[in-house]
């Protein structure tokens, strides 16, 4: 220290600066205010609208310049509050059931802002924080029944949990060493199969990992909108002939679009027979393992090579975290790890513990574990088993309440805990059924009653409840429903105006 301030020769006459508080006590004042209005903030969630849409003011506001000069914290916290705080996503909502998301958890967020405060970078080394980083890894092999001897990584969310998963199984498959060679040599063009009702992120990483959208095929799903196998097994037998390599089927327990869990057993079996490496895009359903009463949906899942899954869905982990686990750990580190001379290992001090950035694409990593890790001790894993298991029921029972509406009809038999119908409207066109549909869930989303999406099953476009959310009650799906039929009814009145597409072949008297 004292050679150190010698060198400046200047010490106490600079003014250093830090971005630490002057005043500890005012920060710490603030700091409760804070935290008291976020306790109010999420006891209160239901008594708001699920989502509003922001004035114009609101929006202007973020085209603010960068700022330049200094302004007090409780004025910053102030802008947050009226411009951020009240114009939410709206997903930690009881009736927010849009697209697939989880709906948070306090503690989770508390996790969230520990992990902050301490800082720590979960490249490696020897924090203790790396290790908890490890043991939720090794937790979430325990949830899929994965060996111990399997590794795994956390990253953001279920797109890159998949990439590194089919990344191993490119390099695996490969039969030459992609990462000194690169894809162009690889002998025959690669070839990885997954159902048509695959999310949108296997394409990203296809073309990512440099094999092309072209080398995911598509195989048709059955009615129950499952991979048929029958033509899995005719697509790599046709493949094989053709001078393609089949390297990897992708199952999904859980598709996006429907929650339609594959048939993970046939697949695993299937890979075995073709030497296939077999991934299971798990994001949704891969925690579906936990839940006593459905965990048999999954069956099967514990023979992947690689699975993708996302504790901030049903673990309801706060954005973001998702998981990798690979079976063969070996396969896992010889696909990402990299030591150059700053990042070697010492025999003793930090340096000397794991390198966890040895097993994905970032060098730099948050601590993401501690909000996993923080509510898993909180609650217990059989209370999320009993959450999931609570959502699916949920669906069903949507699903008996959409039966016994005349109005309304399931576009696909029920599941798990995503639910397809529409408002009926029996003497509509595709084209205005579509229409009265969407209104009704701009209509929902825009009066802050909820969010849903839409979707197309078996070409019949449709609105979809995803019901991923530890608030939902039952009457909120009374509620639903009792809203749906409202606007529906509101929507097709004669002499009500309606989007375009409504309009024409006798459309209006027959929609309601
Ligand atoms: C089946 C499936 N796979 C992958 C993803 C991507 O996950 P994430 O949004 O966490 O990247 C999703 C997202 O909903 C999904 O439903």
């Amino acid at each position: 220290m004292d050679a150190m301030l010698k060198a400046t020769g200047t010490a106490g006459v600079v003014a250093e600066e830090t971005l630490d508080p002057v005043d500890w006590a005012g920060v710490q004042a603030l700091s409760h205010r804070i935290v008291d209005d976020a306790v109010d903030y999420l006891r209160d969630v239901r008594e708001r609208p699920v989502w509003q849409d922001m004035p114009e003011e609101v929006k202007a506001f973020f085209a603010a310049p960068l700022p330049r000069s200094p302004q007090p914290l409780a004025q910053v916290y102030g802008e947050v509050v009226e411009k951020v705080m009240a114009y939410p996503m709206g997903n930690i909502h009881p009736r927010f059931w849009s697209w697939y998301m989880g709906s948070s958890n306090f503690t989770g967020a508390l996790g969230d802002f520990l992990a902050a405060i301490q800082g720590s970078n979960l490249g490696g080394g020897n924090p203790a924080a790396a290790l908890m980083d490890s043991q939720v890894v090794d937790w979430c092999k325990q949830m899929m029944g994965f060996p111990q001897s399997a590794s795994g990584t956390l990253v953001s969310g279920g797109s890159m949990a998949n990439i590194i998963g089919l990344t191993v199984a490119r390099n695996v498959k490969a039969g030459i060493d992609v990462r000194e060679h690169g894809v162009a040599a690889i002998d025959k063009p690669l070839r990885f199969y997954g159902s048509d009702q695959l999310h949108s992120c296997h394409r990203k990483a296809m073309e990512a990992l440099g094999l092309g959208n072209q080398a995911l095929r598509r195989i048709p799903s059955d009615a129950g909108l499952r991979i048929d196998i029958d033509a899995l097994r005719a697509a790599i037998a046709e493949d094989r002939k053709a001078g393609f390599q089949p390297a990897c089927v992708i199952g999904t327990a859980g598709t996006v679009n429907t929650g339609a869990i594959d048939d993970l057993r046939a697949l695993a079996e299937l890979a075995a027979q073709e030497n296939l490496w077999f991934h299971v895009d798990g994001c949704i359903g891969a925690l579906i393992a936990i839940a006593p009463e459905n965990s048999h949906r999954v069956a099967g899942i514990e023979r992947a090579h690689s699975i993708a899954l996302d504790p901030h869905k049903w673990l309801h982990a706060p954005f973001e975290v998702g998981c990798a686990l690979i079976r063969d750990a070996a396969s896992h580190r010889n696909t990402f790890a990299v030591t150059p001379e700053y990042l070697e290992s010492t025999p003793r001090g930090l340096a000397s513990g794991q390198w966890l950035h040895d097993y994905g694409l970032q060098t730099s990593r948050g601590f993401r574990a501690l909000k996993v890790w923080m509510a898993l001790k909180e609650h217990g894993i059989e209370k999320f088993g009993r959450l999931i298991d609570q959502n699916i029921a949920q669906g069903h029972y949507l699903s008996t309440l959409i039966e016994a509406e005349p109005l309304l009809e399931l576009v696909a038999p029920p599941n798990i805990n995503i639910v397809c119908f529409r408002y009926r409207g029996d003497r509509l066109t595709s084209e205005a059924l579509k229409a009265l549909n969407t209104e009704i869930m701009l209509r929902l989303q825009e009066e802050g009653i909820a969010v849903l999406s839409d979707t197309t099953v078996h070409g019949q476009h449709c609105l979809r409840v995803a019901i991923n959310n530890h608030r939902t009650r039952r009457e909120d799906l009374d509620l639903l429903v009792r809203e749906i039929v409202r606007l529906g009814r509101e929507i097709s009145r004669p002499g009500v105006a309606l989007p375009s597409p409504l309009v024409g072949e006798g459309g209006r008297e027959a929609a309601g």
